[in-house]
């Protein structure tokens, strides 16, 4: 099994507690020219496809959002952007730096049903645990997951009166302690688990999705986890169910992702970015009170993205993907409204980024 691979992802939170070497800062001044070159740009009455990237001047935080993508890439697997300007921009607007910033990064991705390609994470009164359940639209504790994409990019406008603490673990991390403790279950995570779409497919697609927990390629090794999904994929028909092993790999797993030396927990505070590598990190959020006043409730804004440098995929995680190749546009839920003007967005950026579509 997979033994030696690239570490530099394998965090214990201590680490992560010492280096700040994954956090990035973006000072005043060069937060109010932006914030004031998105106010001039945003027009209430315009697609967000139909911004150009060329349009805005994002010149002074720029380099920084790059280089911490990148650093989330091929570093820890997760890095933070301080001090986006958010009290001098609304909700539309900030969600419009954000894209804005998504533009630069690489080719953005649709998220869910709704093929929208930047999401608002707020409660509405989903119910995270029914068949087509998403955990962005409730206010409900999260099992660990993976996002559907290389990276994802997660801002904060307003956080929560009470609860929301983010929570990482490496899967690289865990994937170590697993084989080390557990050969025989680790042996279970690198065979096939079914997840379920959540009736999120593309008209005419399976409902399913089927792939390992973890595989390798490149000397890279590659984590995807989805409690929930797996679960309700067990309500569809032709599924095979569960053996005993794989209940218990899983139940092993989600106790390694709770310990104090791999469970990472942080807060967000408004005006922050989080990148977080999809391949090498398993997420999860704790259950959150929100203010009553509509304006003060808890909202980030969400980015799913492909980037240019991305790594080739493990074959075994075509289905889900499509493409494994590296570099190219890649992941994503096409969900119900993936049109004509999705893909021409799609090809128009993929070509000014040089990735392959
Ligand atoms: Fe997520």
């Amino acid at each position: 099994m997979f033994k030696h691979f690239d570490t530099s992802a394998a965090w214990n939170p201590n680490q992560l507690r010492e280096k700040k070497d994954w956090i990035f800062e973006i000072d005043s001044i060069a937060g109010r020219h932006v914030a004031n070159n998105i106010r001039n740009i945003f027009n209430s009455n315009k697609h967000f496809f139909d911004y150009h990237r060329d349009e805005f001047d994002l010149d002074p935080i720029l380099e920084n959002i790059l280089i911490a993508a990148r650093k989330a890439y091929f570093g820890y697997g997760i890095s933070l952007v301080r001090g986006l300007p958010r009290n001098l921009l609304d909700e539309n607007e900030f969600k419009l730096l954000i894209w804005a910033l998504g533009l630069h990064l690489g080719v953005a991705r649709p998220q869910g049903l709704l093929s929208q390609y930047i999401s608002e994470v707020r409660a509405t009164g989903m119910d995270y645990r029914s068949t087509s359940g998403r955990g962005y639209n409730s206010n409900s504790e999260l099992d660990f997951h993976t996002d559907g994409c290389d990276i994802v990019g997660l801002a904060c406008y307003n956080k929560a009166k009470q609860g929301g603490q983010s929570l990482i673990a490496s899967s690289v991390t865990a994937w170590q302690k697993l084989l080390f403790e557990r050969p025989d279950l680790a042996e279970v995570a690198t065979d096939n688990f079914y997840f379920s779409h959540n009736e999120e497919q593309m008209p005419g697609e399976s409902p399913f999705y089927v792939q390992p927990l973890f595989d390798i390629a490149d000397g890279s090794l590659f984590g995807k986890w989805n409690w929930n999904r797996v679960r309700t994929a067990q309500k569809l028909e032709n599924i095979p169910k569960l053996t005993p092993i794989q209940i218990e790999c899983i139940n092993y797993l989600e106790e390694i992702l709770r310990r104090p030396n791999v469970l990472f927990s942080t807060w967000f505070e408004p005006g922050d970015l989080q990148f977080i590598n999809n391949h090498v990190i398993f997420h999860s959020r704790t259950s959150f009170k929100d203010f009553d006043e509509q304006y003060r409730k808890r909202l980030l804004i969400r980015i799913w993205i492909a980037p240019p440098f991305s790594k080739r995929l493990p074959d075994s995680w075509r289905d889900f993907w499509r493409s494994t190749k590296p570099g190219s546009v890649r992941g994503g839920i096409h969900g119900h409204r993936y049109t004509e003007r999705c893909k021409t967005f799609e090809k128009n950026l993929a070509k000014m980024q040089g990735m392959y579509i």
